[in-house]
């Protein structure tokens, strides 16, 4: 199963790709890439540390806790990787979650390598709390950089007998290629997004409409299927 922003929206969390192009007021190619970074290191801190803030006030909807709920019956052979960087999955009860774009609660220190656990801001270039170096940046995946863990997920995607996009435009990749991928491989392919992605046509079944309510709906469905 892969989430992108869209199973977020409910909760208030902005998807990137809205009408105009921007993303919370700034060009993608402005604050999530290493060369945004190397230019301007405050500006992209200061937009993660109002990201990390604001997950503060949001909360998980209806569609992650279904997920959660999910999680609780088939165990390991739910497989769920997300594109998103907030900590809605978790607090909505899923245990085993795949960032595979990284996560806001998390510092990774460019000097060490290693990764901390991170709730404030990182603007003012805390040391980092395993080498003492002044290098921390957001364990966030950039433009240019590799998704974290991809062999896991090919492996995944190759064991699916169902494969489930929620949320997702399919405009960027790899993610936007795991529906070929795993139906290629024999898995059946459904999309459940608000309106059709750019890549709906390659899904079996695509059904269209807040993930709030075809999310709940649909795990209902299965863990009728399950429990029967
Ligand atoms: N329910 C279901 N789907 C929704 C909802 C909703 N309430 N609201 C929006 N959507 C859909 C939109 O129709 C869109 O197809 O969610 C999708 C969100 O698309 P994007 O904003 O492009 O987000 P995502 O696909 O997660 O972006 C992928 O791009 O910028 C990078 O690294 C970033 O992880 C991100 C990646």
């Amino acid at each position: 199963m892969l989430t992108g922003a869209g199973i977020s929206a409910e909760s208030g969390v902005p998807t990137f790709r809205d009408a105009d192009g921007l993303w919370e007021g700034h060009h993608v190619e402005d604050v999530a890439t290493p060369e945004a970074y190397d230019r301007q290191p405050v500006v992209v801190q200061r937009f993660y540390d109002a990201r990390r803030a604001a997950l503060a006030t949001v909360e998980p909807n209806p569609a992650h806790q279904a997920l959660g709920r999910l999680e609780d019956v088939l165990g390991d052979d739910l497989f769920l990787v997300t594109q998103n960087i907030d900590d809605l999955h978790e607090r909505g009860g899923s245990h085993h979650v795949h960032h595979m774009h990284g996560e806001l609660l998390q510092a990774l220190c460019r000097a060490c390598e290693r990764r901390t656990p991170w709730t404030g801001d990182l603007v003012d270039f805390p040391a980092c709390p395993r080498c003492g170096h002044t290098e921390l940046r957001p364990d966030v995946v950039w433009f240019g950089e590799v998704p974290y863990g991809m062999d896991r997920i090919m492996l995944e995607l190759r064991r699916a007998d169902l494969f489930v996009s929620i949320g997702t435009s399919g405009a960027v990749y790899p993610a936007a290629g795991f529906v070929q991928y795993a139906g290629q491989q024999g898995a059946r392919t459904l999309e459940l997004n608000l309106m059709p992605s750019e890549g709906s046509h390659l899904f079996d079944e695509a059904r269209h409409g807040p993930a709030g309510v075809l999310v709940p709906a649909w795990v209902d469905e299965v863990l009728g299927g399950v429990q029967a």
